[in-house]
């Protein structure tokens, strides 16, 4: 189970065309977003820490599929990486996280306040971006929908963090609403990455919201299984600690699923557990590990996640697209699906 083999047509093109946003910006604050970005270390040297590029390659992929020539899409799609960089650097402040992609997280090198300044900027160089896309073919309206559609998907995706904050202590909190809340954290920006690449390829009115909405699908497919690897995936895989948001007694599907649905003496463990608002203990994980499986949490997350596939395919098959191009969208949900990491 891989990615689709298309992004590595994208690759070098696309990952030109993000080094090129930096082109003669020196400033201090774009070494903190380029070693985020995991082109140099901590120092400026070269290294190798990039993420999976994932939004910026669904957003050439939806361009190719829907009839376009992906390269009108590149800048697009490098701004969605730079949204997506920036919701991380201040995630990894909000969230007190000292590591991600097997890295020290930016604030933990340079403190909160430059932090911040990161990922500000990053947001900036994300909206300059995506109007240096814009070409002699652009139309007005084009170019309005298309930073309408950046802007609200970011606004989303920060009303998502906030909700993801609040539900942090809320012990009430139903999958419904939890759902609600990692549609607009994870879903929006995937649902943008469509949109996008779609809007790049010509389309317009209904079709680039179906297309939109196709992302959002594949969203929470792609988060729910997130929530499933933050409790039991592989720590080498994932570079982040594991068992990390029961540690942090922070809200995840499969403990939002168990204190809705344990009885008796579990449900009394989670209440205890989460109702102190100390990091859990060793015997506390363990504790809220064996309630999970009690529940059957891990079943009810990936059952969840099939529907919103389900939903995806659907969705994928109402477009009516060109067989090659409409398997590589099928696997990629796949690879949502059942990844490792
Ligand atoms: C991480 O997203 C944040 C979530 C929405 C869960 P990715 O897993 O796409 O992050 P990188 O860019 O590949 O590290
Ligand atoms: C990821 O949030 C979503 C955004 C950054 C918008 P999480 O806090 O759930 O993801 P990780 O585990 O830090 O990647
Ligand atoms: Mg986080
Ligand atoms: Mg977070």
């Amino acid at each position: 189970m891989t990615l689709p083999a298309v992004f590595d047509t994208y690759k070098e093109s696309l990952d030109a065309t993000l080094r090129s946003v930096f082109t003669g910006r020196e400033l201090g604050i774009y070494d903190m977003q380029k070693y985020h970005l995991g082109w140099v270390d901590a120092e400026g040297r070269p290294s190798n820490g990039q993420g999976k590029g994932l939004r910026p390659m669904m957003c050439l992929l939806a361009c190719q599929a829907a009839g376009g020539d992906w390269r009108d899409a590149l800048h697009s799609a490098a701004a969605m990486e730079l949204v997506h960089n920036f919701s991380l650097i201040h995630d990894d402040i909000q969230d007190g996280d000292t590591q991600r992609r097997h890295r020290d997280t930016v604030w933990h090198i340079w403190g909160l306040a430059q932090g911040i300044n990161a990922g500000d900027s990053m947001r900036g160089l994300a909206a300059l971006t995506l109007v240096k896309g814009v070409n002699s073919a652009s139309s007005a309206t084009q170019i309005r929908l298309a930073v309408e559609a950046l802007e609200t998907a970011s606004l989303e995706m920060i009303e998502g963090q906030f909700l993801d904050i609040t539900y942090e202590r809320n012990m009430s909190v139903t999958t419904d609403q939890y759902l609600e809340m990692i549609g607009k954290k994870t879903g929006a920006l995937f649902g943008c990455s469509y949109y996008l690449g779609a809007l790049a390829a010509g389309c317009d009115g209904d079709m680039v919201e179906s297309w939109r909405q196709f992302g959002l699908d594949m969203g929470l497919v792609f988060q729910i299984r997130d929530d499933v690897l933050g409790v039991w995936g592989n720590e080498d895989r994932l570079g982040k600690p594991i068992a990390s948001d029961i540690r942090r007694k922070k809200m995840c599907l499969p403990v939002v699923h168990a204190l809705q649905s344990a009885v008796g003496k579990d449900r009394k463990t989670l209440q205890r557990i989460y109702d102190n608002g100390e990091p859990a203990n060793e015997g506390e994980v363990s504790a809220v590990l064996s309630v999970l499986e009690r529940t059957e949490a891990r079943n009810y997350c990936q059952g969840l996640a099939a529907e919103h596939n389900d939903s995806a395919m659907r969705r994928l098959g109402a477009l009516n697209l060109d067989k090659e191009m409409d398997a590589q969208l099928r696997g990629l949900a796949t690879f949502f699906l059942e990844r490792e990491h």
